[in-house]
C-alpha cells in the first residue's frame, strides 16, 4: 500500500491562515499586531532568498516587519548595538539574525546578545534550556523540530508510547527534537533513540521506528528495508544532488529513499514540499505566541 503524503506546503497554508485570523483579532483588541524584525548581513544569495520569503510570509500574514539588512562588513560592535536597540524596541516581539554571519563576526556572541523573549529562532541559551526543562517554562520551540512535530501531530500519528528514532544529532533539529518528543504533552509522551555516525547498528534501530525522524545530511541514508511497514517517516534531509538544466533550480533529494520507502511506510514526508515549508510558518508562530505572551493575551 502506498503510504499518505503528509504535506508540509498544505499543512503551512494552515497553519498561516490561523495565525493571519488571531493577528486580525489582536489588532482589534489591542491596537498592534506581531512585530518582527529579521537581520541581514551581506548578500548571500541564499540568505537572500531565505530571508525574502521570511519577510513576504510576514508581511502576508499582517505582522510589522522591518527588514535590516546591513554590510558585509558592519562591525560585530555595530551589530551587537542594533540588536540592542531591537531588544528595547517595544513595536518589535522577534527578532532574527539570519546565518551564517561572515567570519569577522562571532555568531555565538551575537545570538547570545538577543533577548530570550524575542528569540524567535530559539536558539539562545536560555530557551534550549526552557525546551530542556519542558512544560510552562517553554516560551518558544525551535522552528524546524516545531514544524516536525506539528507535523506528526496534524497527520493524527499516535506519538504516546510510540518508539521514536532520530537519525542525526545536530543542536538545531535532532537534539531539540528527541527532547520534544519524550517530554510530556501532545505530540509527545514517546520513547526516544538518538542514532548517530557512531551508532553500530543503525537499520537495527531504525526498523523499531513507529515514528522515523532523519535529519542527517545524506542523501538517501535510510533504505526501504529499514522501515518498519506503517511507519511515520519524518524525512529533515535538504540534499542538493545537481541542478536541473530547464528551470536552472537544483535538484532536491531528502535522507530517505522516498520513491521506495512510500511503499512501506504508512505516512511519509516528500523532499521537497515536507518539513522545509513548515520551518517559517513556524517562525511565525513564534513572532504571534511571543506578541501575546507581551500583551499578556497568553
Ligand atoms: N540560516 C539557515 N537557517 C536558518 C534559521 O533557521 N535561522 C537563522 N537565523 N538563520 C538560518
Amino acid at each position: 500500500m502506498t503510504a499518505e503524503i503528509i504535506s508540509g506546503t498544505e499543512i503551512r497554508k494552515e497553519i498561516l491562515a490561523e495565525i493571519k485570523q488571531e493577528v486580525e483579532e489582536m489588532k482589534a483588541k489591542y491596537g498592534r499586531g506581531p512585530g518582527l524584525v529579521t537581520i541581514l548581513v551581506g548578500s548571500s544569495p541564499a540568505s537572500i532568498s531565505y530571508v525574502t520569503l521570511k519577510v513576504k510570509t510576514a508581511l502576508s500574514v499582517g505582522f510589522h516587519e522591518i527588514q535590516d539588512d546591513q554590510p558585509e562588513d558592519i562591525s560585530e560592535a555595530d551589530l551587537l548595538a542594533l540588536i540592542d536597540k531591537y531588544n528595547n524596541d517595544p513595536t518589535i516581539d522577534g527578532i532574527l539574525v539570519q546565518l551564517p554571519l561572515p567570519k569577522h563576526i562571532d555568531d555565538k556572541k551575537v545570538l547570545d546578545a538577543i533577548h530570550p523573549d524575542k528569540d524567535v529562532d530559539a536558539f539562545h541559551p536560555v530557551n534550549v534550556g526552557r525546551l530542556m526543562i519542558g512544560g510552562d517554562a517553554v516560551r518558544f520551540l525551535p522552528c524546524t523540530p516545531a514544524g516536525i512535530q506539528e507535523m506528526i501531530v496534524r497527520s493524527g500519528t499516535e506519538t504516546s508510547g510510540a518508539e521514536v528514532v532520530v537519525v542525526g544529532r545536530s543542536n538545531i533539529v535532532g537534539k531539540p527534537i528527541a527532547m520534544m518528543m519524550a517530554q510530556k504533552g501532545i505530540g509527545a509522551n514517546a520513547t526516544v533513540t538518538i542514532v548517530h555516525t557512531r551508532t553500530k547498528d543503525l537499520a537495527g534501530h531504525c526498523k523499531r521506528a513507529d515514528i522515523l525522524i532523519v535529519a542527517a545530511g545524506v542523501p538517501d541514508l535510510v533504505k526501504p528495508e529499514w522501515i518498519k511497514p506503517g511507519a511515520t517517516v519524518i524525512d529533515v534531509g535538504v540534499n542538493r544532488v545537481g541542478m536541473n538544466e530547464k528551470t536552472g533550480k537544483a535538484i532536491l533529494k531528502g535522507d530517505v529513499d522516498f520513491e521506495k520507502a512510500k511503499e512501506i511506510a504508512g505516512k511519509i514526508t516528500p523532499v521537497p514540499g515536507g518539513v522545509g515549508p513548515m520551518t517559517i510558518a513556524m517562525l511565525m508562530k513564534n513572532t504571534l505566541t511571543s506578541a501575546k505572551k507581551t500583551l499578556g493575551a497568553a
